[in-house]
């Protein structure tokens, strides 16, 4: 297969074709405006490729998702996050003197710039750690140089690391906590859990059993390749905008309920569920009634349609987190039962909406002790490496050009003005 012919109007032009290494088929259609004047419209970008990436591959229909070629099953089992960090920006998977020095250099960029603490003084006390994320990490640009050749690496390493400590930071400015400083002994996963939960009055003592959890959720949350937010980042970093602008935008497209904040909705979803009765069918009818706006959250996915490959992984470490922690969580009990309930349900098997990652993804952090409000911010810890991998592969392409969809116009034709008076 080498081509595709459009035929319009009687007209017909051919188009050259691009076949991914997993034989998917993508038809260039970069001519066909000049050669016929016509666009393609696609709303929402449902069936179109945005650029040609080798980082993530995913067959939604399959159920299948790699990184770099590897299974996120095997991934999950065997890496470290830090590891995963690696593979997903360079490329491959790291030696171990790479993975030490990696590690190591991680752990040294961890401190924020003492006069950046100054910032957090100035927000609310009620405000969302998302959006201390997203301007923190925009403002880390006004203590660094700009991303080029030369700082790349060195920018990279800042921002992974540093976000982790402004992610902690945030939630102790929430609950009016002292700022709790990172340690150079202590593990990415480890480092991070200890600036949320240590208190000068108290240490605090990872359980191990924990630090798997949390592993787990980041590697599961490192990449999906070209999601809202992934989209975004290479969409702001297209017209050549700066690494820590472009990943804070990412940031904000991903504290949007039906992305990024699906995982805070399942679990106001469950609450409500409980305070009423726990009537799981009552909702699943709901969700079904296209007079009611309720849905399901935490269901459905634009890209998986036979089951969430991440979503399994979840549900098994929820089960056993929850076990091995002796933890009851009656909202666990509601969300099996709504995942029986709606699983026999002929509208959600024709739809092919299954549990995402987002079902099972918050009863692990609220285990952890992590507050509803911070979920979104766990998810973008987890998904930096993805978006940093993507800017500098987008930044990288040689035939890159700043993103500009076209659109077809649908408003009023040309109208004479009309007076202010004659209105
Ligand atoms: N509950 C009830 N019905 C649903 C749900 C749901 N969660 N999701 C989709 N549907 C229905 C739609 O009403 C539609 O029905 P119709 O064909 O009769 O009109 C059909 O299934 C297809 O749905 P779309 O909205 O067209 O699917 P799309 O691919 O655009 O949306 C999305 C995917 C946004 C994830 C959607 O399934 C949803 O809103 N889910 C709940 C929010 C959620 O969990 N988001 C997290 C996504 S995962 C992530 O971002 C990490």
């Amino acid at each position: 297969m080498s081509s595709a012919k459009v035929i319009l109007e009687g007209n017909e032009y051919e188009l050259p074709i691009t076949v991914g290494t997993e034989g998917e088929v993508g038809i260039e259609i970069r001519s066909l405006r000049k050669l016929s004047k016509a666009v393609t419209l696609d709303e929402g970008y449902g069936n179109t490729g945005s650029c040609k990436s080798a980082i993530t591959f995913i067959d939604g229909e399959r159920g299948i998702m790699r990184y770099r070629g590897y299974p996120i099953e095997q991934v999950a089992e065997q890496s470290s996050f830090v590891e995963v960090c690696y593979l997903l920006v360079f490329g491959e998977l790291p030696t171990s003197g790479q993975l030490e020095e990696f590690s190591d250099a991680l752990t040294r960029h961890t401190l924020l710039h003492e006069d950046m603490k100054k910032f957090f003084e100035g927000y609310s006390s009620s405000a969302h750690p998302m959006v201390i994320l997203s301007s923190m990490v925009a403002s880390l640009s006004t203590y660094y140089p700009p991303t080029t050749d030369e700082t790349l690496d060195l920018n990279i390493l800042r921002l992974l690391a540093k976000a982790k400590t402004i992610a902690a930071f945030s939630y102790k400015k929430s609950i009016g906590q002292p700022f709790i400083y990172p340690r150079n002994d202590l593990s990415y996963t480890k480092n991070f859990l200890h600036m949320m939960f240590a208190n000068p009055a108290e240490p605090y003592e990872v359980p191990e059993v924990l630090d798997h959890a949390l592993r787990l959720l980041l590697i599961l949350h490192a990449d999906h390749e070209q999601n809202c937010s992934t989209s975004t980042v290479r969409m702001v970093g297209s017209s050549g905008a700066d690494l820590f602008a472009s990943i804070a935008a990412g940031i904000n497209a991903l504290s949007g309920p039906l992305h990024g904040g699906a995982n805070q909705k399942v679990m106001e979803m469950l609450r409500r569920i409980r305070a009423d009765g726990s009537n799981t069918k009552k909702y699943v009818e709901m969700a079904k009634d296209k007079d009611s706006d309720f849905r399901l959250m935490g269901f459905g996915h634009r890209v998986y349609k036979n089951f969430d490959p991440r979503a399994r992984i979840l549900k098994v470490a929820a089960n056993r987190v929850l076990d091995e922690l002796k933890l009851d969580d009656s909202l666990l009990d509601i969300a099996r039962a709504l995942e029986e309930v709606a699983l026999a349900d002929d509208y959600f098997l024709e739809r092919n909406l299954y549990p995402n990652v987002d079902f099972y993804s918050g009863f692990l952090y609220r285990a952890m002790g992590i507050p509803t409000n911070m979920f979104t911010v766990m998810f973008s810890l987890g998904r930096l490496p993805g978006w940093i991998a993507h800017w500098k592969e987008m930044r990288e392409d040689p035939n890159g050009r700043i993103h500009r969809p076209r659109q077809i116009y649908i408003g009023e034709t040309e109208r004479a003005f009309v007076p202010i008076s004659e209105r």
